[in-house]
């Protein structure tokens, strides 16, 4: 089975690829927009542009895939709140194409969304069913992008992450656990928010959903999240009760308190009842998550 990987320069895109490479059924291709940033045997790499639409049918001619895997997004809400163009571009136009290339080689297209499509207002996790309503920019990109797959594809899995954790490799981006060991190491003050809630994911559970997706035949959205819900406040004690380090250096705060120039939802845990019954998904509780991303051999 041929697999293209997009964004395989990413933290997520990353480690579906090298979970992928464990198997032996699949001929692997990661592409992203720069040049591979871990070069190892096994897989090709392609540097490609997915907003270059001309770069983007080179890729479908040359790998003629069964299932693309869509990880590459513009992600960092603030930045995406002051780029309206270019989250639009990457979250939104890209993916369209995406969507109607997929259609034209007769692929499956499984690709990553966020729980940052939901307002936050609700007191219960969000199940698959619930309307989303996002209340910053680059929640609107990913919705938008979520109804280009879902109007588009006939052959289609969207997967909902939320706050994806795990060890990162130099020169991606770091994640809630890493910055807060970072920070408590240095001894430095850590603020944290205490009123926002969240089912992080361990980023090896997102390859295991989506290896799951990659031979389920329905269509649809997919929660692919941890099990528990914390505030990041908790989740910053949890790392630093781990590694047994200085808690006195977390400094919960509110939102408000915060005063962050992005709206991010007070409460958007995601309920994974139907991964869990129909994919057979099982993640990391949050405190495995935690040992794994600290001890590479228990991946
Ligand atoms: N990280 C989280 O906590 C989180 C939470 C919720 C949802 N998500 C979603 O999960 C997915 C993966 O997130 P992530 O944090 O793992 O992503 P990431 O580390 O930011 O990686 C995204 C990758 O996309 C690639 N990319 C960007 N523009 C591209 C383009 N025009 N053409 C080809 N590749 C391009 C980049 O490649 P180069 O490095 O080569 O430039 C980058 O490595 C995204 O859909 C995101 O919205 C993430």
């Amino acid at each position: 089975m041929k697999i293209v990987i997009i964004g395989a320069n990413g933290f997520t895109g990353r480690r579906i690829l090298k979970d992928l490479l464990l198997k032996t059924e699949y001929t692997l291709t990661g592409c992203s927009l720069h040049q591979d940033i871990d070069p190892s045997s096994g897989y090709r790499f392609i540097k490609t542009d997915i907003c270059d639409r001309k770069q983007l049918m080179e890729l479908f001619e040359n790998t003629n895939p069964d299932i693309v895997i869509n990880t590459s997004a513009l992600s960092i809400p603030d930045y995406c709140e002051n780029h309206h163009n270019e989250a639009d571009k990457i979250n939104i136009d890209a993916v369209e194409h995406l969507a109607q290339l997929c259609n034209e080689f007769k692929c499956k297209l499984i690709h990553l969304s966020t729980d940052f499509v939901f307002d936050g207002k609700s007191t219960e996790l969000y199940t698959e069913t619930d309307i989303p309503n996002p209340i910053n920019y680059y929640g609107s990109t990913k919705w938008e992008g979520e109804k280009r797959v879902e109007s588009i594809c006939k052959n289609y899995a969207i997967v909902r992450v939320v706050v994806v954790y795990g060890k990162s490799l130099p020169g991606q981006h770091g994640n809630i656990i890493q910055l807060v060991a970072n920070k408590l190491r240095n001894n430095e003050v850590i603020k944290v928010v205490s009123d926002q809630w969240r089912t992080p994911t361990y980023v090896g559970d997102i390859s295991q959903g989506v290896e799951k997706l990659i031979s389920y035949h329905t269509n649809g959205i997919f929660h692919i999240c941890g099990k528990d819900l914390l505030s990041i406040a908790e989740i910053a004690y949890k790392v630093a009760d781990y590694l047994k380090l200085d808690k006195s250096l977390i400094q919960p705060v509110t939102t408000i308190e915060m005063n962050e120039i992005t709206p991010r939802p007070k409460y958007s845990g995601l309920n994974i009842k139907k991964a869990e019954v129909e994919l057979n998904y099982r993640p990391h509780s949050i405190d495995e998550g935690i040992k794994c991303t600290f001890n590479e051999s228990e991946l």
